[in-house]
């Protein structure tokens, strides 16, 4: 050990001057008079404080009430409590149209929000928003396009996860949204039946990390056997980072998701919370890979639950979908398919169609006064999600 790192270093002391202590302004004594005369002193300066504050209070107060004023003209603000910034931000996509109150309330670039009632709300996409959503399919035959802003919403399992489920390690990470789904999940589950083992064993991975998965796999158990679960890299969902490879881990011991008699609950009820079990064995001929009992995928409410009742892999549900427009939607109330006319009327019920890219830019209309979201197909366009 080297004792010079430990060596303890003494204060320095050194005697301070009266001046540079202090001293010397309490200790000199001050005369009954002079105390007299500095009270008058004082006095004076605090009325002319006063008057000070005063007069400044009044100018703060006619400043403020007049920028007030001048808010409280803009559509949609009274003026109280809201910044100019609030209302743009809480008014679907606007701001970025001018032309007055109708452009900014009717046309927008969110793919997230809620319409306003009075006539349909339109907005207008980018192409590169087709490759990115929760819907979005990526396969042998679609990449991951690793958009920057999606990318940036990946984050460490162990710094937002809740104490119902474990991760492999400190490093897997998925997307933000989805370690909250997660959460949720399996606190549901542990209330359920206690279970609090599941663990999520592989989650993101970059471009680099899937040549490694890929590579290992190959020299372990081969190259068929490589080519038949693990995706080529820039194609796997694991780079969107909405897919993850759950397994059991208990007393030191793994399990299988698909064995573990404490995961049935999880099995039956995942797509609930919008996950579904994405590479089911019958499936190998349109998905290219073999059946994974471990994969899961989140695609969001109700699409994972409209895909188990059809029984239809993520390949399929998203060539599905094209058959429906705004005006003749795919519409589920939770349990079943309805009509569109029941849609219309009903509460809690989703609607789901589909709209071709347009190149460039896309206009999507979407009907008054509902919850929207959209999301790209990495193919050719784009699937609304409506909740009313
Ligand atoms: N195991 C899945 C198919 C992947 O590697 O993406
Ligand atoms: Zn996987």
């Amino acid at each position: 050990m080297n004792n010079g790192e430990y060596n303890f270093q003494p204060e320095v002391k050194r005697t301070y001057t009266p001046e540079e202590a202090g001293h010397d302004r309490i200790r000199k004594p001050v005369s009954r008079m002079s105390r007299k005369k500095n009270r008058r002193v004082n006095v004076g300066v605090l009325i002319v404080c006063l008057v000070f504050t005063v007069i400044v209070g009044v100018c703060v107060y006619l400043l403020a009430s007049g920028k007030n004023r001048d808010d409280a003209s803009l559509p949609g603000n009274s003026g109280e409590n809201e910044s100019v910034n609030d209302v743009i931000t809480n008014n679907p996509g606007g701001g970025d149209h001018g032309g007055g109150a109708d452009a900014q309330k009717y046309e927008g670039t969110e793919t997230s929000g809620e319409t306003p009632e009075g006539k349909p709300f339109t907005v207008t996409v980018s192409e590169e928003q087709m490759h990115m959503g929760d819907l979005i399919l990526v396969n042998y035959a679609y990449p991951y396009a690793f958009a920057e802003s999606e990318v940036s919403r990946i984050q460490t399992v162990t710094s937002a996860k809740n104490e119902f489920y474990l991760a492999r390690d400190s490093k897997v990470s998925l997307r933000s949204d989805f370690i909250e789904v997660i959460n949720t999940l399996m606190e549901d589950m542990y209330e359920v039946n206690g279970n609090k083992y599941m663990q999520v064993n592989s989650a993101y991975r970059s471009y680099q990390e899937q040549v490694d998965t890929y590579e290992y796999y190959k020299n372990t158990n081969g190259e068929e056997y490589a080519k038949n679960y693990v995706a080529t890299p820039g194609y796997s969902e694991h780079h969107t980072g909405l897919a993850v490879d759950f397994n059991v881990y208990k007393n030191g011991y793994i399990y299988y998701v698909e064995s573990y008699d404490g995961c049935a609950w999880f099995r039956e009820n995942a797509k609930e919370y919008g996950i579904v079990l994405r590479y089911e064995p019958d499936k190998t001929y349109i998905t290219g890979i073999n059946g994974e009992t471990w994969h899961y995928r989140y695609v969001g409410a109700p699409h994972a639950e409209i895909m188990y009742d059809l029984d239809l892999c993520l390949e399929e549900y998203i060539d599905y979908v094209k058959d429906y427009t705004i005006d003749k939607m795919l519409c589920y109330d939770g349990e079943n398919l309805i009509s569109m006319d029941a849609f219309e009327e009903g509460e809690d019920v989703y609607g789901v169609y589909f709209v071709p890219s347009q190149g460039e830019e896309t206009r999507i209309t979407i009907p008054e006064n509902v919850e929207y979201s959209i999301s790209g197909n990495n193919v050719d366009g784009y699937i609304v999600t409506l909740t009313k």
